[in-house]
């Protein structure tokens, strides 16, 4: 008889709180909803500036962060400590003091760059990366990070390609221009986007948010038409989610998590056009654990989840551990939100770990 036992599959991890380098938490009451799901789980997180109205001053990022703080049930949850960490929308005509007063003064953590008309909420974008060149010299020298939305917004370039094509077009020139601005590659969904940031100085990195790690473009069609996996940049062919996965889970600090957790509601999903976004805050560590244990890599989720992520922003590591608990856990089919419902990822799935609070 063999005394060799098989390997063991651990019942409890414990690491370090994770945050989350990129989320969409809205505004009003559809804030007061989502946040909790965010705050429960991350400790900080980079909120992306594309409401309506678009967070571009300092006075607009500071109002916008006291609401989301207003919004959050730390009476309901005394555990609850979450950093919201602002960031400025650039325009074609933002004036780069503003940015940098913002920065200064430890209101803006970073800029997001979303071309004009790529995704939700970007009408504002800019039209043209020379528009904001004094921008960008400037947020080089203050070394403030700069989160990019990688895809080119011509109708003429396949939506399948508009990753591929933005480096070549716009992120080498960008990266060959400012070799010292420290840029966010962000929920980059090609190999092609991998191979970019491996291949770069560490001036680069990237996030992977957790349903581009778990289905490819043919899910999106799986049987008909299935809108909540409808998101932007659009999950990509099976190659490409390999090699998420393999860049997720390979320990190089250049990837590290960022959910785009982005909510609609079911009325603006399931439409003649359905908005783009996957709600995926309320099981975000749980999804991430499961794809992590699938590729044998649990080992790697810490440094992905809660460590490469503040070394790179300069930020301290949260003090803080969670436990993950090996228990299956349902995700509901719906989230009753304000009068309506979202749909969550992974809904009527069971995942096979569940967040269980903090160790003490
Ligand atoms: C985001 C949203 O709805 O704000 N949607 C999405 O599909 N990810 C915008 C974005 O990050 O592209
Ligand atoms: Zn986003």
């Amino acid at each position: 008889m063999s005394t060799h036992s098989p390997t063991q599959t651990p019942n409890r991890l414990v690491i370090r709180q994770p945050d989350d380098w990129h989320v969409h938490v809205r505004d009003g009451e559809m804030l007061n909803e989502v946040v909790n799901f965010t705050a429960r789980q991350f400790a900080r997180a980079i909120i992306m500036p594309n409401l309506a109205n678009p967070v571009t001053t300092a006075e607009a990022a500071e109002n916008y962060r006291t609401r989301i703080l207003g919004a959050l049930d730390t009476h309901m949850d005394t555990h609850l400590e979450f950093t919201p960490l602002m960031t400025c929308y650039l325009t074609d005509t933002i004036d780069p003091k503003e940015i940098e007063g913002g920065f200064t003064r430890g209101i803006f953590t970073a800029c997001k760059l979303y071309p004009a008309n790529a995704t939700t909420n970007s009408s504002h974008g800019v039209t043209d990366i020379q528009n904001i060149y004094s921008v960008l010299e400037t947020m080089q020298r203050i070394r403030m990070p700069l989160l990019v939305h990688g895809e080119v917004t011509d109708k003429h370039i396949d939506i399948f390609d508009r990753e591929a094509v933005f480096i070549d077009r716009i992120l080498s020139k960008i990266v060959a221009d400012f070799p010292g601005l420290k840029i966010v590659f962000e929920h980059i969904t090609t190999k092609d986007a991998v191979d970019f940031v491996q291949a770069g100085n560490a001036q680069i990195a990237a996030t992977i948010t957790p349903h581009h790690l778990v289905y490819n473009r043919s899910a999106i069609f799986e049987g008909g038409i299935r809108p909540h996996l409808y998101c932007l940049p659009i999950a990509k062919r099976e190659v490409h989610r390999l090699a998420l996965r393999a860049a997720a889970t390979s320990g190089s600090p250049k990837f590290f998590l960022g959910t785009d957790s982005a909510p609609h509601t079911v009325e603006n999903k399931q439409s003649g056009c359905g908005c783009a976004g996957v709600f995926n805050a309320p099981f975000a560590i749980e999804s991430y654990a499961k794809t992590f244990e699938e590729e044998d890599a649990l080992d790697k989720l810490e440094g992905f989840a809660s460590e490469y992520g503040p070394q790179f922003y300069g930020l301290p590591l949260n003090p803080r551990k969670i436990i993950l608990k090996r228990t299956e856990v349902e995700v509901p089919k719906t989230l009753k939100i304000m009068d309506t419902q979202i749909i969550p990822f992974h809904a009527e799935e069971t995942l096979p770990w569940r967040f269980a609070g903090f160790e003490d």
